[in-house]
């Protein structure tokens, strides 16, 4: 739906009417986030949680990360200072989040799922649905990183990248968009909803000392993806941007570092910056691509590198 334009004698003035707090909010808004069970995934959950979102993880790992507890606690804070009208940020000021929880809350569910098997995802999306009534935004976090020379990749393992990555992420989008195209919006809010896949620098540039072919073109076609989402989901509200980390230190990471110690180095001297980039950085701007505060911003790709998209020194 297009605005009014605007003429000489009616400059709309909205920005004295928001507050950019609000403008961040995620508060009533229903988040979906793939390989949120651990890493960048749960990471961004939390960031959710703190901005006021109820979260649906999905996940084909067997058992979440420890901190699962941590954000079970964070979800009932959240929960608490809302039934009682108190501001999200003063909930957060401490940073702590309790004990840990085992106890189900009300905005936060895990689902163990996979996003390569479209069935089993289809039904995972209608539970989310019957759990929380619609969709807001989706983060897909969920991908793996295999590092193996060109020349010996194994076909069965290049295929399994591509369709986690790249065929899991759409139908993740997919799944998501159908529903904000079937819901009504939620009063207050612009759009129908957004959605923010996690690409990577390795869409753009190679990675010193890391044999990833498959693992490149997978994040190649999430960009793409990105870009073509972008202009054809316009006309129904929902805006689609994608956030691109080069290294950040998680499990995933680890487990590199562990098999090749010189990685560890790489990791800390390839960005300008000189260091491993840590996940709580990837946190406001989840956030800002989620919310409102990005409302006119679509087909749009956030690096967050530390510098190396840009060259190394
Ligand atoms: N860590 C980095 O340096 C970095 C940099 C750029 C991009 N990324 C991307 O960010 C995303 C998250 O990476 P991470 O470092 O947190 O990895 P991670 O291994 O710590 O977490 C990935 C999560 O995805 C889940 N997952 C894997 N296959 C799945 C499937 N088929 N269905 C559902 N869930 C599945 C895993 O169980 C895991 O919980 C990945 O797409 C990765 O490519 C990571």
């Amino acid at each position: 739906m297009a605005s009014a334009p605007v003429n000489a004698s009616s400059v709309p003035d909205g920005y004295l009417s928001t507050n950019f707090m609000d403008l961040l909010s995620l508060s009533r808004t229903v988040q979906v986030v793939t390989g949120g069970a651990r890493g960048i995934g749960l990471a961004l959950a939390f960031a959710i949680a703190e901005a006021g979102g109820q979260i649906a993880i999905i996940d084909a790992a067997p058992e979440p990360h420890a901190n699962y507890a941590l954000l079970q606690s964070a979800c009932d804070k959240v929960e608490y200072y809302q039934s009682v009208s108190l501001s999200l940020p003063l909930a957060f000021a401490s940073l702590d989040y309790g004990t840990p929880s085992t106890d189900a809350c009300e905005c936060l569910r895990g689902h163990r799922s996979d996003v390569t098997d479209h069935g089993r995802l289809s039904n995972t999306f209608e539970d989310i649905v019957r759990d929380f009534g619609r969709v807001d935004g989706i983060i897909t976090a969920a991908g793996i990183c295999p590092d193996q020379p060109f020349l010996s990749r194994d076909p069965a393992s290049v295929k399994r990248c591509l369709e986690i990555n790249t065929l899991g992420t759409y139908y993740s989008v997919q799944l998501a968009a159908a529903q904000m195209t079937k819901q009504p919006t939620l009063p207050g809010r612009a759009g129908a909803g957004s959605v923010v896949m996690i690409a990577s620098i390795a869409a753009h540039q190679a990675s010193k000392d890391q044999h990833t072919s498959d693992y490149c073109m997978s994040k190649g076609g999430v960009l793409a993806l990105t870009k073509q989402l972008g202009v054809e989901l316009a006309s129904h509200q929902i805006r689609v941007n994608c956030l691109s980390p080069g290294y950040i230190a998680t499990d995933m990471t680890a487990e590199l570092i562990e098999k090749r110690p010189l990685l560890g180095e790489i990791f800390n001297s390839e960005p300008p910056m000189k260091r491993i980039g840590d996940r709580k950085d990837l946190k406001a701007a989840a956030v800002f691509l989620l919310s409102d505060g990005s409302a006119y911003m679509t087909d749009a790709e956030m690096l967050i590198t530390g510098g190396m998209h840009a060259g190394r020194i």
